[in-house]
């Protein structure tokens, strides 16, 4: 088949298996590229593994440590007239580098929120590992079945107390618009924090526990976002933000537990993925963000990110260097005062006219479409490519 994007709103339904598997060795490259982590874990089970932060987790501690991963996703495999998903072709694309390097590398598809998931993942653990010393926690998704009552929730993006106007770019016109939403009612927000909160990473971690499958000294790590004033009634003081709140009392309740500096949230840089670039307002900041940072030559993607979040935290032989909440900051070269003031300058005078101009608009439409694995160097898009790919630990 000869594949092409196909953009519906914020999601591409079509991807590319030669693109995103370019995408993903370029990763790998960028890693070993570096210098090799000084204290990898060397067990690493990382949920929500397939694409963006969660990915990139995988492919850091494998590619700079020389770790055994699992990696828990939500994919849908390709057939003969219908492309996969991005997530399951990057998963493709690891585990064959995985396995020419020598990595223990194995994947479980299917719904990290369910109870079976766990068992799946706690079986192979001890057949292969006896353990994991190092759990991430990168799940992105917009509802959640709850094992204990079967109820499925569905979580929003909305703000709280008050509606929320602010500018906001269609991306797929460029047009630069206004975007009013509603406020949550109480049951939005409720819902929002059992899907996005830290209610299942706890699960995960009392089933790895219960299952004497934790390694002594195991740490896990979450990832938050926080984001400048502008998109704070969106995001920081939204549902989203409720859910992020309750992911630091999951963080705290994990420490009480199993000790501290055990359990880690992340605060990490805007980035485009395929969740974030569903949030309103967040893909023009994300624009104008971008091109400050590369101008100041500060940008970074999810595997500078994660590559930092491993050498500076996580994998350094030193304790993480935390803030007065606990938290690891690699949102901290966004959040520096020169890139917010350039941005936010650029926010009051940004319209479609001169969006091209203040803004990375064209960076963040390239970005997206490589998400799916559409606009990568060196790959073939007039050839017809086999969309069926089988994932090697899969069977
Ligand atoms: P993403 O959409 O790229 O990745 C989501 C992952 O979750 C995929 O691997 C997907 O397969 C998996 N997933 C979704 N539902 C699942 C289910 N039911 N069972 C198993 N796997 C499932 O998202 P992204 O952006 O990498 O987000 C990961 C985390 O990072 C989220 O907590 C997000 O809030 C956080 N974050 C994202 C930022 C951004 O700008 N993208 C910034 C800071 C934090």
């Amino acid at each position: 088949m000869i594949i092409t994007p196909k953009i519906r709103g914020f999601i591409c339904t079509t991807a590319h298996p030669e693109g995103c598997a370019a995408n993903v060795r370029s990763q790998i490259y960028h890693v070993k590229a570096q210098p090799a982590l000084t204290n990898p874990p060397m067990k690493v089970l990382v949920i929500g593994a397939s694409t963006g932060y969660g990915l990139a987790s995988r492919i850091v501690p494998a590619f700079g440590g020389g770790a055994a991963t699992i990696g828990v996703f939500f994919e849908k495999p390709g057939t003969e007239t219908k492309t996969g998903s991005a997530g399951w072709y990057n998963s493709v694309a690891f585990e064959e580098a995985a396995a020419e390097a020598g990595l223990y590398a194995k994947s479980f598809n299917g719904d990290a929120f369910s109870r079976e998931m766990k068992d799946e993942v706690i079986a192979a653990i001890r057949a292969d590992l006896d353990d994991v010393d190092c759990i991430v926690y990168s799940l992105a998704s917009p509802r959640r079945t709850d094992p204990t009552d079967g109820e499925t929730y569905k979580s929003v993006l909305k703000p709280i107390g008050a509606p929320y106007t602010q500018k906001n770019v269609n991306t797929d016109t460029g047009v630069v618009n206004t975007v009013s939403i509603e406020t949550a009612s109480d049951d939005e927000i409720a819902h929002t924090v059992k899907v996005m909160g830290g209610e299942d990473w706890e699960l995960w971690i009392d089933a790895l526990a219960g299952a004497g499958v934790l390694a002594d000294g195991f740490h896990t790590v979450a990832y938050s976002y926080i984001g400048p004033d502008l998109t704070y009634p969106i995001y920081t003081n939204g549902t989203i933000g409720r859910a992020k709140e309750h992911l630091e009392e999951s963080a705290a309740r994990m420490n009480a537990r199993f000790g501290d500096a055990t359990a880690y949230v992340s605060v990490n840089k805007a980035l485009v993925t395929q969740a974030s670039s569903a949030i309103p307002v967040v893909p023009l900041y994300i624009s104008l963000l971008y091109k400050v940072m590369k101008e100041k030559d500060l940008h970074e993607g999810t595997i500078e990110q994660i590559q930092r979040l491993f050498s500076d935290h996580l994998a350094s032989g030193n304790a993480p260097a935390v803030d007065e909440r606990g938290r690891i900051r690699i949102d901290d070269w966004e959040m520096s005062e020169p890139v917010q003031e350039a941005v936010a300058a650029a926010w009051e005078k940004v319209t479609t006219e001169n969006l091209s101009e203040l803004s990375d608009f064209s960076g963040y439409k390239k970005e997206f479409l490589r998400l799916f694995g559409f606009g990568l160097e060196g790959v073939d898009y007039e050839k017809d490519t086999n969309t069926e790919r089988s994932l090697p630990s899969i069977s």
